[in-house]
């Protein structure tokens, strides 16, 4: 199929790389986004994502002429919907923005155009929810329209690389939609695209992020058992993983992010009786600050009145994000414990970030701190100096989830030093 204009919905850290990426491959692209404020920065030169070489792409696809940004759909050949899919409260996927996409692009649709779906949903999204409102058009799915589902794999950090490279998955309601879909695709991709059924796609998708969500579960496990033994995991990972066939993951004090610690719950929703590990999973990772903060007073005693230098905010190492960020919880679980806390991010020092005063240098955070927590692996965090520390902080004590600290020099400055995942002492 040869496609001539893209519509796509939602410009996001995944519908803004796509679609300024088809741009620059010759697609005429309506850009659309419901948020006034993101089609405002876009259309005035701006970018409000932060994504290295996103800005240089995104003003590169405007100026060729072959990108405009819309806050309504327009008709098109093709039509990518990349809208949020968070949970509720209640761990039920919230599927009200890819609900609204389908019902703006129903009145759009001609036949022998493409619909594809790219965020991330539970099984049987794609035929049970969007082929309905789609058909609503009048139009049957698979018939008149193709339809498709292609999941994102890309990482944060990397996107535009990765959107090009990496191997896509294309689940088409059938055998045409999925070709269809493909010749979309292929206009940039250098990876392997690999078709198959729109259900099998949303499965992988989900099968991928829970797999790491179990595999990181059990690493979290195996620190509370060490802590238990009096062994250090960190050691016993080590060892562990010079079996040829044993690769174990890192423990820490949570997992963040609007993907891992959010797509398993999908599963449990879709099936909550064949879906027993992966809730436990769930439950094991998002225990972990909660494990954190009972390991920091079980150390040092009660920590009212206690003053925390938090390092750290993001949800991982050198990364800005802060969606669903185990180190923000460990903040508020502190202050709940009666601490003050106040914290550094590097890659967040100009942000406000509720309920927790920032500084905006380490050496402010540390001033006159008891505890020294650290929440992320940032790699500028590597180079803090322990005598630094020894002399800007009222008590010597560090608590590091992510073993960062190097023991020996820590301790020689008189700290007492606390990891996750290592037995007390
Ligand atoms: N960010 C990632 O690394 C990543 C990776 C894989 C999959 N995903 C999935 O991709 C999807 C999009 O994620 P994201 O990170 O780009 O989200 P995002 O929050 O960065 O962007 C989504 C955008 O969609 C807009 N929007 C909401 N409803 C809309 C509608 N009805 N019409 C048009 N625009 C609408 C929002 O205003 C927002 O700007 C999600 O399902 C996510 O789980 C994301």
């Amino acid at each position: 199929m040869v496609f001539r204009k893209l519509c796509v919905l939602g410009l996001g850290y995944i519908g803004l790389p796509t679609a300024s990426t088809f741009a620059t491959h010759g697609l005429q692209v309506v850009g659309v986004d419901v948020n006034p404020e993101v089609v405002h920065t876009l259309r005035n030169g701006g970018v409000h994502i932060q994504e290295p070489g996103l800005r240089t792409l995104v003003q590169a696809a405007l100026r060729s002429g072959n990108l405009t940004i819309q806050s309504q759909p327009a008709e098109a050949d093709a039509f990518i919907i990349a809208v949020p899919t968070p949970f509720r409260e209640n761990k039920l996927a919230d599927l009200r923005a890819v609900e609204a996409a389908a019902q703006a692009i129903a009145p759009l649709l001609r036949k022998g155009n493409l619909v594809v779906l790219e965020s991330t949903s539970p099984p049987l999204t794609t035929v049970g929810r969007v082929a309905p409102l789609l058909e609503r058009s009048g139009l049957r799915s698979g018939e008149d329209f193709y339809l498709a589902y292609v999941p994102e794999r890309v990482l944060p950090g990397a996107i535009l690389r990765e959107l090009i490279e990496n191997d896509r998955v294309i689940g088409g309601v059938n055998r045409a939609s999925a070709e269809a879909a493909r010749d979309l695709y292929s206009l940039f991709v250098r990876g392997e695209i690999l078709l198959t059924d729109a259900t099998t796609a949303e499965m992988v998708k989900l099968m991928e992020n829970t797999y790491r969500d179990v595999n990181i579960a059990i690493a979290n496990e195996f620190a509370r058992l060490a802590e238990r033994f009096g062994v250090s995991v960190w050691e016993a990972i080590e060892l562990a993983n010079r079996h040829p066939r044993v690769n174990i993951l890192r423990p820490g004090p949570g997992v963040g992010g609007h993907c891992i610690s959010v797509d398993p719950w999908f599963l449990v929703e879709a099936a909550p009786e064949l879906a027993r590990l992966i809730r436990t999973a769930r439950e094991v990772n998002d225990g972990q600050p909660h494990h954190v903060v009972e390991l920091a007073r079980l150390a040092f005693g009660e920590l009212a009145g206690w003053r925390v230098a938090a390092l750290g905010l993001a949800y991982k190492a050198d990364v800005d994000d802060l969606r669903e960020s185990p180190a923000i919880q460990i903040c508020h679980l502190l202050q709940k414990a009666g601490a003050e806390v106040i914290a550094f991010e590097p890659y967040r020092q100009e942000e406000q970030v509720e309920g927790i005063r920032l500084a905006r240098e380490l050496p402010s955070a540390l001033q006159g701190a008891d505890l020294l927590a650290v929440l992320v692996a940032h790699r500028r965090f590597r180079s803090l100096s322990p005598s630094f520390a020894a002399q800007a902080m009222r008590r010597r004590c560090a608590l590091d989830t992510v073993n960062l600290l190097q023991r020996a020099p820590w301790e020689k400055e008189g700290f007492k030093v606390v990891k996750l995942g290592e037995g007390i002492g």
